[in-house]
């Protein structure tokens, strides 16, 4: 049964995506209208189609109801800071009409909340009037700071178009066999939690015989406290997507989707901004930079739900299924999204593959241990105030 509703929604595929249609068919509308005429497109059942849409938390009629939500991440929770903004929003918005959700990834100020599609923290809500009006207010930043002699993740090596497409030029003319010693000889293993050799997976799905193969980022960073991802897809978006380029590359893949949790407005707004800027300087799409190399890219935005970081469950999420975690083997190397052979990598795994790319193997496999090297982001390198 699963296997037919994905290769019917792979029929149509990531440009016209089955999740994000029904994504935006469910935000849109309050009723049922529109369902029959997806289903039709993607010759599914109705039954299909609300079942996928009432698997998440922001597509349910009592959630959108809401106007604010309130972070319930532990970080806010311990810090007792929700229970008093609730008030305060209560008192705004009605009694009604504040929800929660899942970590804002604004664990170092607490005071999390969510209004409009965008996030505050801190001391925003001292300026709750202004927000209610649509007006911008400054909003406090973070610092981040690098404590490693060679900073594969922090550094500016790959922070303007210019470098991008030098480093692009330079390694889409490198042996793609080279690429993947590279990453083997790094011991790159992946952020995402399994800890699975990154220059593996790679070079398994590289060998995977299939005209159509993909490259999947997973930006559903859903643990709480854990905000480094965020900061990735923010202040080194260029990063990440360079490392899914030349997966791509390397895998003889011409597409990729990166799923962006909801809870993450910036992210999205700055992926977004960075693959048009690149799509602009031809540094993706046909045939990049000359050469017989074409790839796009696409996002999908979470609708809160936990599970899709699973890598399992985010594929069934990208293709429109109930996102339920699924049996393997068969892995996504071999059979991953649409069926089709799939590299699903954490952000900071593929920003980490950038990095080694640029600064040399050698340096990366010599901090840590030889099962699983180089540095690592974490909370003592995203801060709010300055060391
Ligand atoms: C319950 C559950 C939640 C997960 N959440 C995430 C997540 O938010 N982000 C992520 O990259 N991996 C998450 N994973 C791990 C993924 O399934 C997968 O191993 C990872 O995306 C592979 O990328 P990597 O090799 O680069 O780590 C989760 C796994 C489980 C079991």
């Amino acid at each position: 049964m699963s296997k037919n509703i994905s290769n019917l929604s792979g029929r149509i595929g990531l440009k016209n995506n089955l999740f994000q249609k029904l994504s935006e068919r469910s935000l849109k509308s309050k009723n049922d209208s529109g369902i029959k005429e997806i289903a039709d497109e993607y010759k599914m059942g109705v039954s299909t189609i609300h079942g996928a849409e009432s698997f998440y938390e922001f597509l349910r009629p009592a959630h959108r109801e809401k106007k604010a939500f309130v972070c319930n991440g532990s970080a806010c929770m311990c810090a007792g800071t929700q229970e008093s903004l609730k008030k305060k929003l209560k008192e705004k918005l009605g009694e009604n009409k504040v929800g929660e959700m899942f970590c804002l990834g604004h664990c170092y100020e607490n005071h999390a909340f969510h209004y409009n599609g965008e996030n505050y923290a801190g001391n925003d809500i001292n300026q709750i009037d202004k927000i209610i009006k649509g007006e911008n207010i400054p909003q406090e930043k973070y610092f981040s700071k690098s404590f490693a002699k060679t900073s594969f993740l922090m550094d500016d090596k790959l922070s303007s178009l210019d470098q991008f497409k030098d480093n692009l030029n330079k390694f889409l003319k490198t042996d793609k066999k080279e690429i993947i010693n590279s990453l083997l000889s790094s011991n790159l293993t992946g952020r995402g939690g399994a800890g699975f050799p990154t220059g593996m997976k790679w070079d398994f799905c590289s060998k995977a015989n299939s005209q159509k193969k993909y490259v999947v980022c997973n930006a559903d960073e859903g643990d709480s406290g854990a905000f480094s991802d965020r900061y990735l897809l923010e202040d080194q978006p260029l990063k990440v997507l360079f490392g899914m380029i030349i997966c791509g590359y390397v895998i003889d893949s011409d597409e990729g989707v990166l799923y962006i949790r909801g809870e993450y407005p910036k992210s999205i707004e700055a992926i977004n901004g960075s693959i048009n800027s690149l799509k602009e300087a031809g540094l993706l799409g046909e045939k990049i930079l000359g050469t017989d190399f074409s790839f796009d890219l696409n996002i999908c935005i979470g609708q809160g739900a936990y599970i899709c970081g699973e890598e399992t469950a985010l594929i069934a999420s990208i293709e429109g299924r109930r996102a339920e975690v699924d049996v393997r083997p068969p892995f996504p190397v071999t059979e991953g999204l649409y069926k089709k052979p799939t590299v699903v990598n954490n952000v900071e795994t593929l920003a980490a593959a950038s990095g080694i790319l640029l600064n040399g193997p050698e340096k990366f496999s010599a901090i840590g241990n030889k099962k699983s090297a180089g540095t690592k982001l974490g909370k003592k390198h995203i801060f709010q105030k300055e060391y």
